[in-house]
């Protein structure tokens, strides 16, 4: 089938730096299956990043690096996906500013993630334009590749459908010239850090796909398992009470899985033990991440190589959108009168 017809899915991650199993199974997988099927923009959300990051930019280049090594090393091809850098491409800019003239503030004051953010990050001043702005350059991200699924986690589904309303406004304002894009939630296995809660950076309860094979022994040794069996003869409950179990449905075979809730439940195994087994899988499981990643980190040149190349293919498109925006923003219409 000829590349054009292939519907067009475009994603992008803020460079928060290192990655750990969350992002791996909660996006990275999908992106995976997703660039087999469509024609796929991928790229770093840098200026994102910015908005909330504004007093330390310096740390943003290495973060760059150190995510699109990851991306690399867990399988997203730069022969299938389109990689890049949203800063590359200074036609996001030119968009964001028009989107921002047609964009009402109550439709952003009203987007919840502006609030929330702002209460959780109370150290940082975000009452600043850009962060309020944040859903208006997200919208320019979609609509310059004139993307048609936006796959992203349940909370950024605000921020999508800010998207879609900005672009009704900006077709019906001047012309019909982008798709209405859709969000694609996927379903995304569970994946807690070490204590229990969601696997986040700046909880301290991720394993990284940079850990060695000895952090990762660590960390899954002292991940927190059914409390309510101290003795390791007291039946354990691995599905409703045991963190670590989310691990094992990922990592063991399946046969070996059952055969695990049967001992638990019997009180015949060790969680000790059990946890030791689930960290030789891990580890096996990262061996192939491990070797890629070190490859790459080796030849920062390909790393390099990979978002220039992005770039190109993806300023092309951006540069084709411009075109038109600009055709038909600074044309009279019969709308216009
Ligand atoms: N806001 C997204 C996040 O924090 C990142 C992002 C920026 C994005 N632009 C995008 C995601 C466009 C999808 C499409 O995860
Ligand atoms: Fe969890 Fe394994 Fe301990 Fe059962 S034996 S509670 S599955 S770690």
């Amino acid at each position: 089938m000829a590349a054009q017809t292939k519907k067009r899915v475009l994603s992008g991650m803020r460079p928060s730096g290192k990655l750990h199993l969350g992002h791996l199974h909660g996006v990275l997988d999908n992106w995976k299956r997703l660039q087999d099927e469509y024609e796929c923009f991928f790229f770093v959300a840098d200026w994102h990043a910015l908005t909330t990051n504004y007093e330390r930019p310096y740390e943003i280049p290495e973060n760059i690096e150190e995510m699109v090594i990851d991306w690399l090393a867990v399988g997203i091809d730069p022969e299938k996906a389109v990689l890049f850098v949203q800063s590359d491409i200074k036609e996001h800019a030119e968009l964001h500013l028009l989107l921002s003239m047609i964009t009402p503030v109550s439709w952003l004051e009203r987007n919840p993630t502006y609030k929330e953010q702002q209460q959780q990050l109370k150290e940082r001043d975000l009452a600043t334009y850009g962060f309020l702005g944040y859903p208006v350059l997200q919208a320019a991200d979609i609509i310059m590749y004139k993307a048609n699924k936006v796959p992203v986690g349940v909370d950024q589904l605000p921020h999508v459908e800010l998207t879609r309303e900005i672009t009704r406004r900006f077709n019906y304002l001047y012309n019909p010239v982008f798709p209405i894009p859709e969000a694609m939630l996927t379903e995304v296995p569970k994946m807690p850090g070490i204590d229990g809660r969601k696997m986040s950076k700046s909880y301290g309860n991720s394993i990284f796909l940079s850990d060695s094979p000895d952090a990762v022994r660590k960390k899954i040794a002292s991940y927190v398992t059914d409390v309510e069996r101290p003795r390791r003869s007291d039946p354990g409950d691995p599905e409703n009470r045991c963190v670590a179990f989310n691990l094992h449905k990922l990592y063991m075979p399946d046969e070996r899985l059952a055969e695990i809730v049967k001992e638990c439940k019997a009180g015949r195994l060790g969680c000790v033990a059990c946890k030791r087994e689930l960290a030789e899988a891990v580890v096996e499981f990262l061996i192939p991440v491990w070797q890629k990643r070190a490859r790459l980190a080796s030849e920062p040149e390909t790393v390099r190589q990979v978002l220039e190349d992005g770039a190109k293919r993806a300023k092309q498109e951006a540069v084709k959108t411009m075109d038109e925006v600009r055709s038909v923003l600074w044309t009279r219409h019969a709308k216009s009168d």
